[in-house]
Order: structure tokens, then C-alpha cells, then sequence
């Protein structure tokens, strides 16, 4: 079985950004906290807090004196509101995304109709909304895009990891609601590069392993993607959720992570699968020895019929 890794994976630069930041961190004078999980990787956010970074969902849970702000970003409140409790602040907000933050609030500024193009219940996009004054519309498809009312000027700003593709089509549905529209490209290059290299993969393998949070937006995406492509695929968080059963007949494997996916995780589901072959030939000669123990117990009640 051949293993193939794709060409672009696992953290990228606002990830190891924000982890570093924290970990830097807990090395400060008092207890520091993040904000929310500090990226979507339960197994990340773990470590984190075997390393003495705890977690709080909101300041007023705060008993440390430093709050971390996660990749995805805040509203402009959550600032105000540390600076009141004396909390010190450090920002882990990825730079793309306080690129999206500050052009939707400057759009919003110069009176424009502000249109976030991203799923509404992800973090970045809540704060990219608050950035906007809470004046932004929010649209996730070319059939919400279709809804927007038109007005005199209209901005565009995109989650950084919504599909380049999908940003396109509903950009030009958007283009016919104003005849003064400004595009912020905010669009990530890592989440480009990740998804392309997946789809790349996926049409070369008979099986892909996606790994990453199962709350990773971008993880669940490129799975979709794969998926979407014709290739059988798995979004798996551990390397424990892996069943031998995937593997039969297959023989070429694909993996990709999410942005958000560590490199020992990462490791541990490549070395897994490249032993798979041995693994199938192990409970191959298991169901051999069971095979046998069956025909000897045949073998039994023939021989009590002898007597
Ligand atoms: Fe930032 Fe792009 Fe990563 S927006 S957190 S560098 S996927």
C-alpha cells in the first residue's frame, strides 16, 4: 500500500503563530487564560492545558491575570471589557483575520452596506461582524447573496478560509446590488494552497485520511472537498479512530490536516497506515487461526460420533 502525504498540511502560519503566543504566555507572572478554544483541535487545546494555559468562555470566568485571544479573533467590546478588568491582553488573532476585522470596520466607517461572505455561527466571522458596528449582512450562499437588498455602496469582505471558488460566484451575484462596491481580499492563502493539494490528492488514491478537529471548519471542508471529488474519505481527529476495515483493496492513500492539525498527530496517522499492510496481514492470519478453530471444532463432534 502506498501512502502519499499532501503537498500542503497541518498548521499554518496563524496557528503556529497563536500557539507559540500562548505558550510564550505561560511563561508570564499569574495564571494566563485564552478565550475560547485557541484553535479548533481538541487534542492542541489539551496540551495547552497540560502546559498551564487554561481555557475560559468568558472574562467574568477570568481568576488569572492574562487573556489570550484566539486566532479567530474578537470583537472590539471584548478589548474595552479586559481593559476595565485590568486583564492584561494577548492578541493571538490571526493577521489575515484582523485584516477582515479592520476592513469591515473602516468599510463600515466610510458608509458602506458591509457583506461578510462566511458561515454566521463561525467565531471569525462573529467578530468580523461586531468589527463592522453590528451593521454587516452575512451571506453563505449565492442564493442569500440574491437577497441583499441593493444601496449605494456596498463592501465585501470573505472569512479567511471560505472557498476561493464559492467567493467568486457570489461575488457576482453581488456585483449587480451597487454601483460603488469595494472586494477586501481576505481570503487566506493557506486554506487555497490546502484545498487545492487535497483535491490534487484525492484523484491520484483510492482512500483519503483527513485529519483535524471535528469542529475545524477548514478541516470539514476539505473533506467535503475530497469527498465532493469522488474519493472515499474519513475525517478523523486521532489516530484511535482508525479501522482496519477502510484499508481492504485499497492500495494508494491520500492524507491531508487542517490548518489546525499538529504535526504529531499528523505523524502518528502516517506511520499507522504505513504499517497498515502488516496490521491486515496480522488479523489475516487471525482470522486463519479462527478459520481453524472452527474446522477443529467440527473435527470434535465428528469424533464423539466414533464413539
Ligand atoms: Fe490565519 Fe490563514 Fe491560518 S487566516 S489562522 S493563516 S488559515
Amino acid at each position: 500500500m502506498e501512502v502519499f502525504l499532501a503537498r500542503h498540511n497541518g498548521f499554518c502560519y496563524g496557528v503556529k503563530r497563536a500557539i507559540k503566543l500562548a505558550q510564550d504566555s505561560a511563561a508570564l507572572e499569574g495564571k494566563a487564560c485564552t478565550l475560547g478554544p485557541i484553535i479548533h483541535n481538541p487534542q492542541m487545546v489539551e496540551r495547552l492545558a497540560s502546559e498551564g494555559i487554561g481555557m475560559v468562555d468568558t472574562l467574568q470566568e477570568m481568576t488569572g491575570d492574562t487573556i489570550i485571544i484566539r486566532s479567530h479573533g474578537v470583537g472590539p467590546q471584548v478589548y474595552e471589557e479586559a481593559g476595565v478588568a485590568g486583564l492584561q491582553i494577548v492578541d493571538a488573532t490571526c493577521p489575515h483575520v484582523k485584516k477582515a476585522q479592520m476592513s469591515a470596520y473602516s468599510l463600515s466607517e466610510e458608509n458602506y452596506q458591509v457583506v461578510i461572505v462566511g458561515e454566521k455561527k463561525h467565531p471569525e466571522v462573529k467578530s468580523i461582524f461586531e468589527w463592522s458596528g453590528h451593521k454587516a449582512e452575512v451571506v453563505e450562499t449565492v442564493e442569500q447573496a440574491a437577497q441583499i437588498k441593493t444601496c449605494l455602496k456596498l463592501g465585501i469582505v470573505a472569512q479567511t478560509t471560505f472557498s476561493g471558488e464559492e467567493f467568486k460566484k457570489i461575488v457576482n451575484v453581488l456585483i449587480d446590488k451597487s454601483n460603488d462596491i469595494k472586494i477586501a481580499r481576505t481570503i487566506c492563502t493557506a486554506t487555497d494552497q490546502r484545498q487545492k493539494a487535497a483535491i490534487e490528492l484525492s484523484q491520484e488514491v483510492d482512500l483519503m485520511l483527513v485529519i483535524g478537529g471535528k469542529n475545524s471548519a477548514n478541516t470539514t471542508r476539505l473533506a467535503q472537498l475530497c469527498s465532493n471529488a469522488g474519493c472515499k474519505t474519513h475525517h478523523i481527529e486521532t489516530v484511535q479512530e482508525i479501522e482496519t476495515g477502510w484499508f481492504n483493496g485499497i492500495h494508494k492513500v491520500g492524507i491531508s490536516a487542517g490548518a489546525s492539525t499538529p504535526d504529531w498527530i499528523i505523524k502518528e496517522v502516517y506511520e499507522k497506515v504505513q504499517n497498515m499492510e502488516s496490521l491486515l496481514e496480522e488479523q489475516d492470519i487471525k482470522k486463519i487461526q479462527e478459520d481453524d478453530i472452527i474446522k477443529g471444532t467440527v473435527v470434535l463432534i465428528n469424533h464423539e460420533e466414533i464413539f
